[in-house]
């Protein structure tokens, strides 16, 4: 591919700008953040949906399409014999200008042509259940124009999954009703639904079309809708088939004069009882009511307005000035936002995930929760009672749930155990930052089962517990299922090409596979257990899990230590994996980040070995791989790590999400500079100029995995989005390469920067507290603090006092 450049940051506005609508892959961008969501590329591609993209789609979106990206919210803009679209596509007429501006929840796209300019802008008002998209037409030519506008829609039947099936019965489900400029999609609310949607513009309108093959045509496409190309709205009404929602515009616009046109895509649920106004009418006082909210450009204004004013708040929390553009956009603005959005979104509903595969990972979620605790502490407290709640009684866990039922997903089921290690690990970091103690009081259920309500501290209990009872011959956790790698199934034995990897019952019985990995887990968030016990009062229950820990890292330094680095596992039959004595995939990523960030054997120098062989065999110029050496042929006793091909996804890719726990590994050893070198080279501002040609995936956010070193293509980025690499990224540069680590008492102070590092400020609101910190490290130290001074005072030790108030903090490193 041609080395050019398809956009670039533009950090005042908090936005990347997007310059030619065919980058390499859709860059794309979300809308909302509560209940009501879209995604949006940079043509306008995307879909919206309430709360679940599986159970509640709201617009139809056909993945890996051809063309790419073929499906969004289109406006048709027909000037004389010219048809275009603001966003470029579906028409793909040349434009005289593009330019789309991804933001914080919003998008603006603005195209011209012919001396007309439109922009748009997407955006879901804040706690509203509806998409606005506010266009603003510009006659920037010496003559009249008279224009034909198209909006466009496709309605998807609800249910995404059976929507893209079951055309037996969808093709005759559809109905719409249409009242003036209003298009509403009612498709089986006859019956048990009690939600409809709405596309809606605040003028008065030339015609409509509702059925989608009048308004296409059967054999037409998207560029090219029959009723655009003959330049007038058929009004048609669908009954069955595929509805859409058209408005149809005549627009008048003299030399200079520009008109704000709002278009409203809105989401309406009514009671049982009031679901309709009259036989068969459907009940639309709520939908009048929220058009009523936005049917001015001004009210549109406004909320947008309050949209920014949430994310300037949201982005105090924390921020760094650094002197490193670069590393300043990330940490200030984007790396927040895409943990935002991993929250919201989980793994369900990206360009790579189709939104009806998985629900919400009980391990993702605990995740995801450190990279937007600061921000949303009572979003988080209530996201941690909900993943609890589909914790089982023995400590097991469901591996996903379903965010509209919030309920356990069965065709899943549990196993993974990794899994209950994480509520820990999330559940401390949200008392860490909140100081509310108060939620390990909460009852929460097990299985959602009502009356098996325990505290939520029993829960962590268990948690340990768990792990504890499923113990291996070396003493090492077994790992079950899986654990955090979900592709290592050491117990599966899957010669069926029809099964899933992820859902196949498990040989387990008589297993010894063992995990390093849930051994690192088990000593990190064993030793946060073990300190909240004594904060807690519960000297015995410290003492018990204190031993149990100990226990551990003493297994991992005499059965989990392969000489120059750390074993991955043991398999079925008690075979080491992740060993110098294999032939492939010696080393592995997962342990030598665990064992390194728990410091087992810190000061035999373990930690030091282990991260030198993975500079030497798993660092490559994009960052560092899963394994080394890929695995070149089928493993059955390894399962679907094995079934990808060499260099890609858990096999030898570089999968972003675990470079960062060596990355912490190198913190805890003290390497400041080693750290930097790994997380510089995936950190998306800093090799920009990749992801425009190479990478291809958005240069804003991180991606899941890019390929490996023994790939074909190097360097290609994939699943951008929505992967735990956001919230690893948070965790290491805030708390670990930065060095403002939230604790029970305060904020505690650790840097650990490249020795080039001279100085740099952060601003951090923490417990009704706001602390200017500067840090001063002029003899170029790595780590380690000599002094730090809080409003004038040198204080004890390295926490600064969680207090009320402004407070200057001064670090001597
Ligand atoms: C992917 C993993 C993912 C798993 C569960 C696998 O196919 O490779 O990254 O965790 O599916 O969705
Ligand atoms: C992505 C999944 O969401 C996550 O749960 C898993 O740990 C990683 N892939 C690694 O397999």
């Amino acid at each position: 591919m041609e080395n050019k450049k398809y956009g670039h940051f533009d950090d005042a506005h908090r936005e990347y700008v997007i310059t030619d609508p065919k980058t390499p892959w859709p860059w794309i961008n979300y809308l909302g953040n509560e209940d009501f969501f879209s995604l949006i590329s940079n043509t306008a591609g995307g879909y919206s949906f309430y709360k679940d993209a599986k159970f509640r789609r709201i617009t139809r979106y056909r993945y890996n399409n051809v063309p790419m990206d073929n499906d969004g919210r289109y406006f048709y803009i027909k000037d004389g014999d010219t048809t275009w679209n603001p966003g470029w596509k579906p028409c793909r007429t040349p434009l005289d200008s593009y330019e789309c501006r991804h933001g914080m929840n919003y998008t603006r796209i603005s195209g011209q042509k012919n001396g007309v300019e439109a922009s748009i802008l997407f955006f879901v008002p804040l706690h509203k259940w509806c998409e606005i998209q506010k266009m603003t037409l510009r006659n920037q030519s010496n003559e009249t124009k008279h224009l034909k506008v198209f909006s466009f829609q496709e309605w998807c039947l609800w249910n995404a999954a059976t929507d893209m099936e079951n055309f037996q019965r969808n093709f005759s489900t559809g109905e719409v009703e249409i009242e003036n400029s209003t298009i509403y999609h009612k498709t089986e609310y006859r019956e048990r639904r009690n939600h409809y949607a709405f596309y809606h513009v605040n003028q008065e309108i030339q015609g409509y079309d509702t059925d989608r093959e009048t308004f296409m045509g059967l054999y037409s496409d998207k560029s090219a809708p029959d009723a655009v190309t003959e330049g007038h709205a058929r009004n048609s009404f669908a009954h069955g088939w595929s509805p859409i929602a058209s408005h149809y515009l005549e627009i008048e616009l003299k030399p200079g004069e520009s008109r704000d046109l709002v278009f409203i895509l809105g989401y309406v649920e009514n009671p049982q009882e009031q679901k309709f106004e009259s036989k068969k009418v459907i009940n639309k006082a709520k939908a009048h009511a929220l058009i009523a909210e936005f049917d001015t450009a001004e009210k549109v204004d406004k909320a947008f307005e309050e949209l920014n004013e949430y994310w300037d708040n949201l982005l105090s929390v924390f921020t760094v000035k650094s002197g490193d553009d670069k590393l300043d956009r990330m940490v200030n603005i984007w790396n927040q936002y895409q943990c935002m959005v991993t929250f919201c979104m989980s793994r369900s509903a990206s360009f790579f995930e189709s939104g009806i595969g998985r629900g919400m990972g009980f391990r993702d979620s605990n995740q995801d929760l450190v990279g937007f605790v600061h921000q949303i502490p009572q979003r988080a407290r209530q996201r941690i009672i909900d993943i609890a709640s589909t914790q089982f009684a023995d400590g097991g866990c469901y591996h996903q749930y379903q965010p509209l039922s919030k309920r356990g997903n069965n065709d899943i089921g549990g196993g993974f155990n990794d899994d209950p290690c994480w509520l820990i690990f999330g559940t401390v970091a949200y008392i860490k930052e909140t100081g509310d103690f108060s939620i390990l009081n909460e009852m929460v259920p097990f299985d959602n089962k009502p009356g098996t309500e325990v505290k939520l501290f029993d829960h962590l209990k268990i948690s340990m517990d768990h792990v504890i009872n499923n113990l291996g011959p070396h003493g090492l956790p077994l790992i079950g299922r899986a654990d955090w790698n979900d592709c290592l199934n050491l117990n599966c034995f899957s010669w069926d090409p029809n099964e899933s990897f992820q859902t196949t019952e498990n040989q387990g019985k008589g297993s010894k596979a063992e995990s390093l990995m849930i051994a690192g887990l088990f000593v990190v968030t064993g030793k946060d257990y073990v300190e909240l016990c004594r904060r807690l009062g519960k000297p015995h229950e410290a003492d018990r899990m204190e031993t149990a820990v100990k226990a551990m890292e003493n297994a991992v330094k005499v059965h989990g230590w392969d000489g120059e680095w750390f074993l991955r596992a043991y398999d079925f039959y008690g075979e080491k994996i992740g060993s110098n004595e294999n032939d492939e995939g010696k080393i592995f990523i997962e342990s030598q980040g665990w064992c390194t960030m728990a410091g087992i054997g810190l000061k035999e120098g373990l930690c030091d070995k282990a991260l030198d062989s993975v500079k030497e065999r798993m660092e490559c110029e994009h960052g560092i791989v899963l394994n080394n050496p890929a695995y070149t042929t089928y493993h059955v006793e390894m399962g679907e790590i094995s079934s990808y091909p060499e260099g890609y996804k858990e096999n030898a890719g570089i999968f972003c999400h675990n470079n960062p726990w060596v990355i912490i590994g190198e913190t805890v050893d003290g390497r400041g500079d080693d750290a930097w070198n790994h997380y510089k080279k995936i950190l998306p501002s800093y090799v920009e100029e990749k992801y425009q040609t190479l990478h291809k995936v958005e240069p804003y956010v991180n991606c899941q995995m890019v390929a490996g070193k023994d790939s074909a293509r190097p360097g290609e980025g994939k699943n951008s989005w929505l992967t735990g690499t956001a919230s690893w990224m948070w965790y290491t540069i805030s708390e670990f390469i930065l060095g403002i680590k939230p604790s029970y008492d305060g904020l505690l102070i650790d840097p650990c920067v490249p020795s080039t590092t001279k100085t740099y400020e952060v601003n951090r609101k923490f417990r009704g507290g706001e602390y200017h910190i500067m840090v001063n490290n002029p003899e170029g130290n790595q780590k380690g603090i000599k002094s730090i001074m809080v409003d004038g005072k040198t204080i004890n030790g390295n926490i600064v006092p969680a207090e009320p108030g402004k407070h200057e903090v001064i670090v001597q490193m």
